[in-house]
């Protein structure tokens, strides 16, 4: 008789979670590229004891009633967990679990090559000679943003926003920030003055968005939040694509509003060919790679792992969503 307690893996994992996981579980584990679809989930939680998932598969209410009353445990191997109904499992009485702080570094790096990219406009310089048009130094040609002296606007002074405060001091930029649950003393730690949104977003040169997503946070920029933006600032999320109002966001970049987008995330993602941002030449695009090192995805599948298996032993997550 198999006493193992039984747990879907909704995509492979690094080994360093997925050892552990099938040492411990009866596992099964999705081996496709691309998450199972929502029905297709909501056959494979049936009669689970614990569920290790991603931010690309919604977890709702009625996928945690599919799974069962015997379910002990959902653990998200990403930090964000808008796509998880926190509310849904907490009158369910299942722990969530995520894993933050691992993934602090490379999502703060990956922050730092948008910002420098979007500034000195790379992209275009790897476009401009793949298309065959460089054909000489210029004097005038691809001029770009400095960064010394610029200002840069912080959305969210969390773990992220801090790494990337403590990593733009040495650009030497002076920094703002807005973060509601931040203090003045834990802000000036990092070189960085708290100030209200309308304030950062008239005085930056740079806006990077590193807060998370939940419904009082959807649009926070929009139309409005854009026109208060220096015309030649550029706008970087690494957070959550829903944190911005896409199709303002392309009026601004079109009509000059702002003059740049370096974004890691976007709504929806995948982004469709068709999408008109695709389009411009002053927009970055990334298929959400923030915290896609090497050691940062071995040390997330091993977090969710460990909060998995706590989970299922009955034991707090070591880190769970509050
Ligand atoms: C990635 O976006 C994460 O939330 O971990």
């Amino acid at each position: 008789m198999n006493s193992k307690p039984k747990v879907f893996v909704t995509r492979l994992i690094p080994d360093a979670g997925l050892d552990k996981i099938k040492v411990a579980c009866d596992a099964e584990v999705w081996p496709e590229d691309l998450s199972p679809f929502y029905e297709t989930l909501v056959e494979k939680v049936r009669g689970l004891d614990g569920l290790l998932c991603l931010l690309t598969e919604r977890i709702d209410g009625a996928l945690m009633d599919a799974a069962g009353s015997q379910l002990k445990v959902i653990s998200q191997m990403a930090v964000g967990y808008d796509n998880i109904d926190i509310p849904a499992a907490k009158e369910r009485g299942i722990p969530v679990g995520n894993t933050p702080g691992v993934l602090t570094d490379a999502t703060a790096d990956l922050t730092m090559a948008l910002l420098l990219a979007g500034a000195r406009r790379i992209i275009e310089g790897v476009n401009y000679i793949k298309d065959g048009k460089w054909q000489t130094w210029e004097p005038m040609g691809l001029l770009g943003a400095d960064l010394r002296d610029a200002t840069l606007g912080i959305i969210g002074l969390g773990r992220i926003g801090k790494a990337v405060a403590e990593r733009c001091a040495g650009f030497k930029l002076r920094i703002l920030a807005h973060s509601p649950s931040a203090t003045q003393e834990e802000a000036a730690k990092v070189g960085v003055t708290l100030v209200d949104l309308d304030e950062l977003l008239r005085e930056s040169d740079f806006v990077s968005i590193h807060a998370p997503l939940n419904d009082s946070m959807r649009y926070l920029i929009d139309r409005d939040a854009l026109a208060l933006m220096k015309p030649g600032a550029i706008l970087i999320n690494t957070a959550r694509g829903g944190l911005v109002d896409q199709t303002a966001l392309y009026d601004a970049l079109t009509s000059g509003e702002v003059s740049g987008a370096a974004l890691d995330v976007t709504d929806p993602e995948p982004l469709p060919l068709g999408e008109p941002l695709l389009t411009l030449p002053n927009v970055i695009i990334l298929p959400h790679i923030g915290s896609a090192s090497r050691r940062t995805r071995d040390l997330m599948a091993s977090m969710a792992a460990d909060n998995l298996l706590a989970g299922l032993r009955g034991e707090p997550l070591p880190n769970a969503v509050k």
